[in-house]
């Protein structure tokens, strides 16, 4: 624990706010004006800042370069009409971010630092989360180990930071998604649950392959016999069959925020909600008899995003239209409503900077 809980803050002289352009945000094009940056050694929290935004510099044998003991989270910020910043579940994320520490043996991350940070860095830099429908401030915790040495074994110290930018949608256009049979992402025993960097490298080559066929992602399948669905890589996956919500559920896919509010809210709107193992055949055999109705990925980047097609085995397979989208639309609805302010906070998910 930090024994001294002021963060302490040093403003930039050069604001870079009015080089965004707000129309075009894209997705991690534009970085805030500060971060965050906590220091960890000898076994406990050293310090706790917030900086202008810059580059680091890093011994060439640094071991995060060698061994990848890194980990990350996505969240997002929103702006009410009245200028009120909120923050949607952060402390769900908190939770996951030090799952991922643990399982990747690093030190957890104390609310002090995490949310108490994310915070004081929100409230300095309110300017730059936009306020536009479909628009956020993404922001982006991650740790990563600093020790300088080569022997394999867990640092001796990390770096924590947090870095935020405004954005617009991840994905803009329904997804054509193609069934990975072959390459896997995580094993049962792995660390498929946990937000680490790795998870992310070894899906760029697979996914390449993918984009050349013309897909947008995968639809990663378990390891043992590429049978059952696990997620698509950037979000989790979301399935409706009649009036039942179903997610892909196990340790060896991230347990995401998105994913879990979905279910809470499937719950909410009388929808009967099952988080269990979701068989390609099953999948394949509802879009053929017209059952699966819905199908969309859910995550923070993605938020909800419906999937057109599935591909498998060299063939298409076409999910309805908009007009058969009549949960995810809802949600998604009741989400932006939520997240812009626009309605009241029932179940208390906006954290208010
Ligand atoms: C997020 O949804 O926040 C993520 O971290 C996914 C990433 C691939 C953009």
């Amino acid at each position: 624990m930090l024994e001294m809980l002021e963060i302490k803050t040093t403003r930039t002289q050069n604001s870079r706010l009015s080089s965004v352009d707000f129309e075009n945000l894209s997705f991690g094009k534009y970085f805030s004006d500060h971060m965050l940056v906590a220091d960890y050694a000898d076994g406990k929290w050293q310090s706790c800042e917030i900086v202008p935004y810059g580059n680091f510099s890093l011994d060439p044998a640094t071991s995060v370069l060698h061994y990848g003991q890194a980990i990350f989270e996505g969240i997002k910020a929103y702006k009410f009409a009245d200028g009120t910043v909120s923050i949607f579940r952060p402390d769900k994320n908190w939770e996951r971010f030090n799952k991922s520490a643990s399982r990747l043996e690093m030190p957890e991350v104390p609310q002090e630092i995490f949310m108490d940070g994310l915070k004081q860095l929100l409230d300095l830099d309110r300017d730059w989360v936009p306020s536009a429908d479909g628009t956020s401030l993404y922001i982006r915790p991650f740790m990563f180990a600093t020790e300088v040495a080569l022997g394999v074994h867990p640092s001796i110290s990390y770096k924590f930071v947090v870095i935020t930018g405004p954005v617009g949608a991840y994905y803009s256009k329904p997804l054509k998604l193609k069934v990975e049979t072959h390459y896997t992402r995580a094993a049962d025993g792995g660390v498929g649950f946990s937000k680490n960097a790795g998870n992310y490298a070894l899906s760029l080559y697979p996914t390449k392959i993918a984009n050349d066929e013309g897909f947008d992602q995968l639809m990663w399948t378990d390891a043992k016999e590429h049978k059952y669905i696990e997620e698509a890589g950037t979000a989790n996956l979301v399935f409706r069959i009649g009036d039942t919500i179903i997610t892909p559920h196990g340790d060896t896919i991230l347990h995401g925020v998105t994913r879990r509010t979905i279910i809470e809210l499937a719950e909410h709107f009388g929808y009967k909600a099952e988080q269990r193992k979701v068989s390609v055949q099953e999948l394949i055999e509802g879009i053929e008899k017209g059952i699966v109705l819905e199908a969309f990925a859910a995550g923070t980047a993605a938020t909800i995003t419906p999937i057109s097609t599935i591909g498998y085995e060299g063939k298409l397979y076409e999910l309805p239209g908009a007009e058969g989208r009549s949960f995810s639309d809802k949600v998604l609805k009741y989400l932006n409503d939520l997240r812009y302010g626009r309605i009241a906070d029932e179940f208390g998910w906006n954290f208010i900077v």
